[in-house]
């Protein structure tokens, strides 16, 4: 049987493998404390599935246009008008099953064969898998601990070639948890590439504020989605923001190759941006007490955050004086002292080193969780 090379060069997601290994140790009857995934822990709001109910009453179980709903079109401009203050008109928006889709069709629409993204390292771990399932390149540019993993402009321009088409932006960041500043954010609005913003984790903001890259360009494509802020990771559904030359050919690909976003989600969208609010704010108060915390405790176990994360549900902690392989150190303490945590080299090879914890889990289990990292910590000694 010969596998294609685009499947056979696709890397796993690690954490993924960590999460399934630690669900064969709970098979076996293990207790294990998950600080690996980076999903939230919460029930999806009240308001959200009563919409998804009230969708499946009336019906609305068909496809629907392959842009999106309108209404859902519209309530998402709105929104970023009130959040951001900034314009955009439903025509520019697609609306896909989750924002891993809309990655794939921005990628799509802007990188040719052997076209360069550049992204930070370390990154979100499947956007290099993208770029190669799409024949694109990745150029990474390492980003670094005492910066706040910003990036910097210089080290940006140093990377750029002909062939470079997009520059891909993640604040807050996925492994990181940092935010990038406006400065950078403007200074990297300046240079003539396609700016990918990803802004999933947007809204999940404990010090400062966020910025959608639209601010400062409309040179930009912004992904986004619906996953992390209101607890919907299942109900798969995301966006993405083009600018208008490139939606036509998107919504093309989309007709093709996935047809509509799911269409009772697009009505849990709905609700979710107009009324689930109050359970955003109860949300955010509780992930922001578990961030303090947590990076207390991983202080105190001695692991290096040089900048506090203020941002998403993660704290990249440095690892390297426990052990400069990040993978085995996380399958070890997995092993020994059932906890799951990421391997920084998920996230690059500038991560290694590293270990992604995430506080999408309660305080008990985060206290219990880092408790045993202590212990195993003194037996190692
Ligand atoms: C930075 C980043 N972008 C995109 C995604 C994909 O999210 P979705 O569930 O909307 O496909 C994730 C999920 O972990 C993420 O961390």
């Amino acid at each position: 049987m010969m596998i294609a090379k685009r499947a056979r060069e696709a890397t796993p997601f690690i954490a993924m493998d960590v999460l399934e290994r630690a669900q064969v140790l709970e098979h076996q009857g293990i207790d294990i404390i998950h600080l690996e995934v980076g999903e939230p822990d919460f029930d999806t709001p009240q308001c959200v599935k009563e919409a998804i109910c009230q969708a499946l009453d009336r019906g609305e179980t068909h496809y629907t246009h392959s842009l999106g709903k309108l209404e859902l079109r519209e309530v998402i401009c709105k929104h970023y008008f009130e959040k951001y203050g900034v314009k955009i008109s439903p025509d520019q928006i697609v609306v896909t099953s989750g924002t891993s889709p809309a990655m794939l069709l921005t990628f799509a629409a802007i990188l040719n064969r052997n076209d360069e993204a550049i992204i930070s390292d370390p990154h979100y771990s499947c956007y290099p898998n993208f770029i190669r399932f799409l024949d694109g390149v990745t150029v990474t540019v390492p980003v670094y601990e005492e910066d706040g993993f910003q990036y910097r402009l210089e080290a940006i321009k140093s990377k750029i070639t002909r062939k470079t088409k997009a520059i891909v932006i993640n604040s807050p960041s996925n492994p990181t948890g940092n935010l990038l500043s406006e400065q950078v954010m403007r200074s990297i609005a300046e240079l003539p590439q396609y700016i990918i913003s990803d802004e999933i984790y947007h809204g999940l903001v404990y010090e400062g504020k966020e910025h959608s890259m639209l601010e400062f360009s409309e040179n930009t494509f912004i992904l986004n989605g619906f996953s992390k802020l209101y607890a919907m990771t299942g109900l798969r559904l995301g966006y993405l923001i083009a600018p208008k030359p490139f939606v036509r050919p998107i919504q093309i690909l989309q007709q093709n190759l996935l047809i509509s976003a799911n269409s009772v989600s697009q009505m849990a969208g709905i609700a979710a941006l107009e009324q689930a609010g109050p359970d955003v704010t109860r949300m955010q108060h509780i992930y922001n007490e578990r961030r303090k915390f947590m990076v207390k405790r991983l202080r105190e176990l001695g692991f290096g955050i040089t900048v506090e994360p203020t941002g998403a549900f993660y704290v990249f902690a440095n690892a390297k004086h426990l052990s400069k392989d990040s993978y085995k150190l996380a399958f070890d303490i997995l092993e020994k002292a059932h906890v799951g945590v990421t391997p920084g080299i998920d996230f690059g090879s500038n991560g290694e080193g590293y270990l992604r914890f995430s506080y999408a889990n309660s305080i008990d289990n985060i206290r219990e969780g880092l408790n045993r990292i202590e212990s195993y910590l003194r037996k190692r000694r």
